[in-house]
């Protein structure tokens, strides 16, 4: 009686399996016949209602016949996938005339860009990169540049300070020139000394609290004044212009001696006079000067032989005139809406 059962459950199987075509009614099919609650394995169940003598060959019998519809399972399966591809590769033409998708590209930050090109220009004199370190101590970015504490002209730089004792973010790159002239003393120098720096300033559309400096120095034993003005005149008009003109005025520094700012004719008006230049006709550009005795000997270096200039500029501000950027917020702000205009 089971068995015949067991036989028509199996005739019926296959009967059905032959009709079917796709992916979907195979697994409709798995589960009606092979599945957990198939009707297969529902009826294989009952096999313990069978008197013992019975239940060795009705098993035997029964496992044939799983294997049997396990097996035009499969074959029915690979049947349908190698349809399913002789189909598309007749009806799936691949059209070579679509458009391609565009590939999203990263691009270098503005500030990049433009300290790139500064890079380059400072190569090309002779000057190399030294990096050092963002945190720095008091004693370095401060009294080893000739500023000690209470010294008005701290004011200049308004300091984060950890909450370790004397350690502080630097406020400008120029404790890097401590850092280079200990490295070279007393050998000739001529690097440049690019990095972030932090002040605590109210944040405005002109100042930001982080921003890059690119200092430079060089020492030797005979750079005098001349040679300053000789060489940022030479960097200014490979950065702006062959022809623009170049101006000096006198400033202060602690670290200098005597101290100039440098500024360069309005790159937007030609001198002219506009809202960037403030109608001046001149945009200040570099901070700089001769090194003060008292720094090249914090240096390592003996001021009755030795001299040299340093300078620093904001490349940040330098973008900000090469492509009229109004506020100097969007430089940290990541809004990509920004950075992807350059
Ligand atoms: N460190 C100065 C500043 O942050 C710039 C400077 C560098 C001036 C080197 C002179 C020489 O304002």
């Amino acid at each position: 009686m089971m068995l015949e059962q067991l036989e028509t459950l199996h005739q019926q199987a296959k009967q059905a399996i032959e009709g079917v075509t796709d992916s979907a009614a195979l697994s409709e099919w798995e589960g009606q016949y092979l599945g957990k609650k198939g009707s297969l394995t529902t009826f294989l169940r009952g096999v313990g209602q069978l008197p013992k003598e019975e239940r060795a060959v009705f098993g035997q019998r029964a496992n044939v016949v799983k294997d049997d519809l396990t097996a035009a399972y499969e074959s029915r399966a690979t049947l349908i996938k190698e349809q399913m591809l002789a189909r598309d590769l007749e009806e799936g033409e691949i059209d070579v005339t679509l458009p391609g998708r565009p590939v999203a590209s990263g691009k270098l930050h503005p500030a990049n860009q433009t300290l790139r090109q500064i890079y380059a220009i400072w190569a090309d004199m002779g000057f190399q990169v030294f990096r050092t370190r963002e945190v720095e101590d008091d004693e370095t970015n401060f009294e080893l540049l000739n500023i000690p504490q209470h010294h008005p002209a701290r004011d200049m730089w308004d300091t984060f300070h950890t909450t370790a004792p004397g350690i502080i973010l630097r406020t400008h790159t120029s404790p890097g020139q401590i850092h280079a002239m200990r490295r070279y003393a007393p050998g000739p120098l001529r690097v440049i000394l690019p990095g972030m720096c932090y002040r605590y300033e109210q944040i405005s559309a002109r100042k930001e609290i982080q921003f890059n400096q690119v200092e430079g120095i060089a020492v030797g034993t005979n750079i005098r004044l001349t040679d300053l003005k000789g060489t940022m005149t030479a960097f200014l008009q490979r950065m702006f212009g062959a022809d623009r003109r170049v101006r000096f005025r006198g400033s202060y520094f602690p670290f200098t001696e005597p101290s100039m700012e440098v500024d360069v004719e309005c790159i937007l008006c030609n001198g002219t006079g506009c809202a960037v230049c403030k109608y001046t006709g001149w945009l200040e550009i570099l901070g700089s000067g001769m090194i003060h005795p008292t720094v090249l000997r914090n240096g390592g270096y003996d001021p009755t032989i030795y001299s040299g200039f340093a300078f620093g500029m904001g490349p940040e501000r330098i973008a900000m005139l090469q492509h009229a950027i109004t506020d100097i917020r969007y430089f940290w702000g990541n809004d990509t809406r920004f950075l992807e205009q350059f």
